[in-house]
This record gives C-alpha cells, sequence and structure tokens, in this order.
C-alpha cells in the first residue's frame, strides 16, 4: 500500500497527487489508482506525470466520483496502486516530435520531457481554462510548449520541420491532430474506460485495423493509422 506525500490543488480544477511508490515507468504507461472508498469503485487509470525510484506523481482532472474521491485525499492516508500498465510511447531517438495533449491527456508529457530531455521535442497544451502554478511546472520541464486556453489546440498548429507527433485526450482533439498530419506518422494514446487494467475484463475493448484491441496491455498508445477513426 502506498501513501499519499503530496495532494497540491490548482485554481482550474486540476490536482497533483504524489505518492511514496517509485519505479522507472516509460511515458504513456499508466497505473490504476484505487480511490478512498475501494469497495465501492473500481480503480481508475491514470498516467504518470511525473516519477523517480522513490515517488510517483499524477496530475488528474477532477470529472466524476473516483476522481473527485482522490482529490480529497490527504497526506499521509493510505492509497492503493497498480501497474505501472500498458505499452507507452517509443522514444523518438533524434525525431523532432510534436506533442499535443488536451484534457486529462496532458501528463505524459510532462514525465516525456524529463524523462527523454534530451531528445527534440515541443508542446501544445490545450486547456479549458488556466493555471499559471501548473503552467510554470511545465515550462520547467520544456523550453518549447504553448498553452492554449479555451480554443482548440490543433487551430494554427504548424508541422513545419517536424518528423513525427504524439496526442492524447479527447477523442476530436486527437482525431484533428491526425487529420492535419500531412503525412507525418501521429501516435495516439487511447483514454479507454478501463475496469482492470491489465487484460481481464475487456472494459477498454477498442475496434482497429486489425481487429478489436485491448486498450489496457495492447494500448493505450496506437498508431493513428490503426485506428478505425469513423467507430470513435
Ligand atoms: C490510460 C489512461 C490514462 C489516463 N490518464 C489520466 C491522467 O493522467 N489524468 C486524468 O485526469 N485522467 C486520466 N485518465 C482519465 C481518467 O481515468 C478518467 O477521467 C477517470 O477514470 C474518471 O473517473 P471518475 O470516477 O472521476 O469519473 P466518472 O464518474 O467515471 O465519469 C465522469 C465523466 O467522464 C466520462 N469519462 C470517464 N472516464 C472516461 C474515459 N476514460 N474516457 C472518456 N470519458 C470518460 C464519463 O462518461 C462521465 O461523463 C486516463 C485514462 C486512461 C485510460
Ligand atoms: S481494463 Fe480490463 S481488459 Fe483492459
Amino acid at each position: 500500500m502506498a501513501k499519499i506525500l503530496e495532494n497540491k490543488k490548482f485554481e482550474n480544477g486540476y490536482f497533483l497527487l504524489k505518492v511514496d511508490q517509485g519505479g522507472e515507468a516509460t511515458p504513456g504507461q499508466f497505473y490504476m489508482l484505487h480511490p478512498k472508498d475501494g469497495g465501492l469503485l473500481l480503480p481508475r487509470p491514470l498516467s504518470i506525470f511525473d516519477q523517480d525510484k522513490e515517488t510517483t506523481t499524477f496530475l488528474i482532472a477532477v470529472v466524476g466520483k473516483g476522481t473527485k474521491t482522490l482529490e480529497d485525499l490527504h497526506v499521509g492516508d493510505p492509497i492503493e496502486m497498480e501497474g505501472p500498465y500498458g505499452n507507452g510511447f517509443e522514444k523518438p531517438n533524434g525525431k523532432k516530435t510534436l506533442c499535443i495533449g488536451g484534457g486529462t491527456g496532458i501528463a505524459p508529457f510532462y514525465h516525456m520531457s524529463k524523462f527523454w530531455k534530451d531528445e527534440d521535442f515541443s508542446i501544445r497544451i490545450g486547456l479549458r481554462e488556466r493555471s499559471e502554478e501548473l503552467e510554470e511546472i511545465f515550462e520547467r520541464a520544456s523550453d518549447s510548449i504553448e498553452f492554449v486556453y479555451g480554443g482548440f489546440v490543433t487551430e494554427k498548429m504548424s508541422v513545419e520541420n517536424i518528423d513525427q507527433m504524439y496526442t492524447c485526450g479527447p477523442i476530436p482533439m486527437m482525431k484533428s491532430v491526425f487529420e492535419k498530419r500531412e503525412n507525418l506518422p501521429v501516435y495516439i494514446s487511447l483514454e479507454e474506460r478501463m475496469g482492470c487494467g491489465f487484460g481481464a475484463c475487456l472494459a477498454c475493448s477498442c475496434e482497429t485495423k486489425s481487429g478489436r484491441k485491448k486498450t489496457c496491455v495492447d494500448g493505450p498508445v496506437y498508431s493513428g493509422e490503426e485506428m478505425l477513426w469513423e467507430s470513435k
């Protein structure tokens, strides 16, 4: 059982939850977190925002009962977490990568800019409301980051000199990234609803061009070309 080390709330409805269980998971991987009244609720999948050998931090948007229950945790409270699960993003290995995150899908890009700090990323983050504090946290990790508030994060997005794109967030946003790819490879991270996180319940099943996949074990990162966008 892990313990809460920090619970920091931002004015735009997001909070950072730091726990005393670390690891070396790759960007795009996730943990299943059991809300406090775990007997009543299924665990919730959450991407790694930051991690070292002793701690893991999650950046969470309150959208419903599970995330609200997590927001109400206090320093010292126990928390059950399982993982890391899933296949994250591939290391770019020198490819200039444009990352586009929106809504609940922004956490992996902070992890990425720290985990692969020698790689060449530019990041666009789309949020409904601004939090200066959150902006500063991202800006400390990346010197090539742009925030778009209350609008479409893909508007005025340039793919000039870009080799590939990574995206995570709402489906319409990722669809728009895919449509504007100009033949570049696009890798998307799906935020399907999940029950178990390790392939046992089929809650995260998703139709792709190569058949049905379980997003928790086959994803959450897929090639955009593999998606049946019309089924989304
Ligand atoms: C691999 C993965 C990584 C994720 N990483 C993060 C993260 O880093 N930070 C973060 O804030 N959230 C993340 N999410 C989303 C997060 O898991 C959900 O927001 C959370 O489970 C909602 O639980 P809830 O009980 O608060 O809301 P619920 O009461 O279950 O739902 C509230 C509302 O949100 C909708 N909703 C809930 N879950 C999803 C979903 N998966 N896809 C689309 N709509 C949904 C519901 O339909 C409902 O309208 C991730 C999801 C996945 C699959
Ligand atoms: S969440 Fe249970 S099979 Fe994927």
